[in-house]
């Protein structure tokens, strides 16, 4: 079949980097096209170059039969390609429809009264087809401002805007990584609708689970070169592990089984069970998205207040009221949402792992120059770092790189506790990895994890103890080596206990 794209040596240089390193790849229409790769591997370049934010150094492009204008958002979207980026585009004051024909209203025909009347009649079909809603607009409003839509609406909505411009080419960068399951599942029905229409999708994404389950075909990029490209029921787990990390992972979970010590936090709630996290041991905190595990954990932080929550530091009972309270008598805490949470983009990576941990370079050594980097080498060789120089700013790190370097921070306070908050959301399989061992290491060290992940299987393996949390309450303790995730599931949902 004619490609609807072809790229041919497609390079991309920043400074002492390729991120592309001449890579070809084909599209094909109606084709659900997964690339996957190691964070930093030239994913999100490589979708910035067709949708015309980036200029490539070199290279062929061709859309539809004809060379792709380069280097022009407008250019690009008018051939019918458009991106679905992590940050929306949408206006969050108007509504669902404004923002779909947003720019083209002309399209439709009629005017005032008549054509509101036709765009939103238009938006409601684009939608509902979306989302297998023949009758209706598949539960989205289409008068509804789009800042009181969730997150997955406005991803419908995004589409639904795409469509709306006939686009044939949709890309979508790590597009489930806040969603949840169910979530998920609605978005991959849209993408396979998406592909019955005969429009193409390229889909970015480090759950390779999902990769196996929506795509036609994967390309495994890595180090900016393209390894393969294989159809999806040649393509399983472990080849595509192999082919983004260059070596088989034999197990996917390395645990190793905690020694419970001393107890260092318990959380005495006035509705719900106690928790408790002694030294030298993993516990998970399993829910759905949204059941409170987040909010529990800040409340440990001091960054929320819970008056129903009583809570003991070694015995102790303590009530921070502040993050550096917290801090204090040792915790430390890898948030959940970790654009906002304090890198300084403009500033070396180096910098950025040393700045919550200035007293421990001014109680070492000098607060020389080399301080901060030799805070940083280790953290960034055991976390896989992936950059040309540890003071290069934070900003022109890739996306999973950028989320490592907030790990790197709490992992260099040396805290007793260590609250991880979904610590392994958009990195990869390799970086993972790393993660895990880290928390092995914590963990024969003497100190706890409090882990939240909403990666079942991963939560499961890698704690020693489980709480699930159920509606802003502790509903269940399990002991990890006996929990599946059917059981941690019904407890999550309330089919159970
Ligand atoms: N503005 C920039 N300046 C310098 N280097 C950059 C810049 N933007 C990206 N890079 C580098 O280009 C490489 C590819 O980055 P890219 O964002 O494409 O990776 P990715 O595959 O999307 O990774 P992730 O899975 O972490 O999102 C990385 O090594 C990154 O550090
Ligand atoms: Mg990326």
């Amino acid at each position: 079949m004619e490609s609807l794209l072809s790229v041919r040596g497609l390079v991309k240089r920043y400074a002492g980097v390729h991120a592309l390193a001449g890579v070809d790849l084909d599209v094909c229409p109606g084709e659900v096209h997964a690339i996957v790769g190691e964070n930093g591997a030239g994913k999100t370049t490589f979708l910035k170059i067709l949708s015309g934010a980036l200029h490539p150094d070199a290279g062929e492009l061709r859309f539809g039969g004809a060379p792709l204008p380069l280097g022009s958002p407008r250019a690009s979207e008018s051939c019918g390609i458009v991106a679905i980026y992590q940050e929306f585009t949408l206006i969050p004051a108007l509504t669902a429809t404004q923002n779909i024909f947003l720019g083209h209203e002309t399209d439709v025909a009629g005017h005032g009264a008549a054509r509101r009347s036709a765009m939103r009649t238009r938006s409601a079909r684009l939608l509902g087809d979306l989302l297998g809603d023949t009758a209706g607009s598949g539960g989205v409003d289409p008068e509804r401002p789009v800042r009181e839509l969730s997150v997955p609406e406005r991803q419908m909505v995004e589409i639904a805007r795409a469509l709306s411009r006939e686009s044939r080419l949709i890309l979508m960068d790590e597009p489930t990584a806040t969603l949840t399951a169910q979530e998920t599942a609605r978005l991959h029905d849209a993408v396979r609708r998406l592909r019955t229409r005969g429009v193409s999708v390229l889909y970015i994404s480090h759950r390779l689970e999902e990769v196996l389950s929506v795509a036609d075909r994967v390309t495994v990029l890595r180090d900016g070169r393209r390894v393969e490209t294989v159809a999806v029921e040649e393509a399983t787990l472990d080849r595509l592990i192999r082919g983004m990390v260059g070596r088989s992972i034999s197990e996917r979970y390395p645990k190793e089984a905690g020694r419970a010590g001393g107890m260092l936090l318990e959380i005495r709630p006035s509705d719900g069970l106690a928790v408790h996290v002694r030294a030298g041991e993993v516990v998970g905190l399993a829910g759905l998205v949204g059941s409170g595990r987040t909010e529990l954990v800040r409340a440990v932080f001091g960054a929320e207040r819970r008056p129903d929550l009583a809570f003991a530091w070694c015995g102790r009972p303590v009530r921070p009221v502040a993050p550096r309270e917290a801090i204090r008598l040792g915790i430390g805490m890898v948030p959940e949402d970790r654009q906002g949470q304090g890198l300084v983009p403009g500033l070396g990576v180096d910098v950025n792992i040393a700045l919550p941990n200035l007293d421990r370079l001014r109680a070492g050594w000098l607060p020389a120059r080399g301080g901060p980097r030799r805070l940083a080498e280790p953290l960034i060789r055991d976390l896989r770092i992936r950059l040309a120089d540890p003071s290069q700013p934070v900003r022109s790190l890739s996306g999973g790189n950028q989320q490592k370097v907030v790990l790197a921070k709490w992992l260099a306070r040396r805290s007793r506790l260590l609250i991880l908050d979904e610590p392994t959301r958009g990195i990869d399989v390799g970086a993972k990895q790393e993660m895990y061992r880290l928390m092995n290491q914590l963990i024969r060290d003497g100190k706890g994890v409090l882990l939240i992940s909403s990666d079942l299987p991963e939560v499961i393996a890698m704690s020693d103890r489980l709480y699930v949390m159920r509606r802003h309450r502790v509903v269940a303790e399990l002991d990890a080596r006996g929990a599946s995730p059917e059981t941690v599931m019904a407890h999550a949902t309330g089919l159970r206990g």
